[in-house]
């Protein structure tokens, strides 16, 4: 199996590249040429690549402006396309963070993704009360899903 595959995110916190990172190194040991890019540096060509994954963050109820960008291009409907979210909201309601941020932008320009998730985002420190809220990222959450991933696309 060799999908050429794309990983790009945009974040603000760090989260959303962690995640990404994560996914791409899975996708990797499962044999896929991966490439992984920060849209915040360059926004890549994605004609040439057969799957597609876009992580982003969320603030102030606002999925990143840039990141939306990529969502307008039109050869997406051609891949295989997943995306993931990394938000607050998530750390508790990941399907009501899912629901809330990646649907509406999926229905609004028209997206066929195989599957939208979200993960635990980080929490500025001053805003945990409790130590356990401190650290909220889950990387083997993403491990799981990237290896789904690559089950889904070598059944191909
Ligand atoms: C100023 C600020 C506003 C935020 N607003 C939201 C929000 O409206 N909804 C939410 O689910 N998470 C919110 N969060 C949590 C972020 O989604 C979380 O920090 C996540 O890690 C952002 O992704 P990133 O680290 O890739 O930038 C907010 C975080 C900050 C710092």
């Amino acid at each position: 199996m060799n999908s050429k595959t794309l990983v790009a995110y945009f974040t603000k916190g760090g989260a959303s590249e962690e995640y990404a990172k994560v996914i791409a190194e899975t996708l990797t040991e499962n044999g896929f040429a991966v490439e992984i890019y920060n849209l915040a540096h360059d926004i890549p060509d994605i004609e040439v690549f057969d799957t597609i994954i876009l992580g982003t963050g969320v603030r102030m109820s606002m999925v990143y402006r840039p990141w939306k960008k990529i969502l307008k291009q039109k050869a997406l409907s051609n891949k295989h396309l997943f995306m993931f979210l990394s938000s607050g909201m998530a750390i508790e309601e990941p399907d009501k963070a899912v629901e809330k941020f990646l649907r509406p932008l999926v229905e609004k320009y028209n997206l066929m993704p195989k599957s939208l998730v979200s993960f635990p985002g980080k929490i500025p420190e001053k805003w945990a009360k409790l130590d356990s809220q401190k650290e909220t990222m889950k990387p083997e959450k993403a491990k799981a899903w990237a290896q789904e991933i690559a089950r889904q696309i070598q059944s191909k």
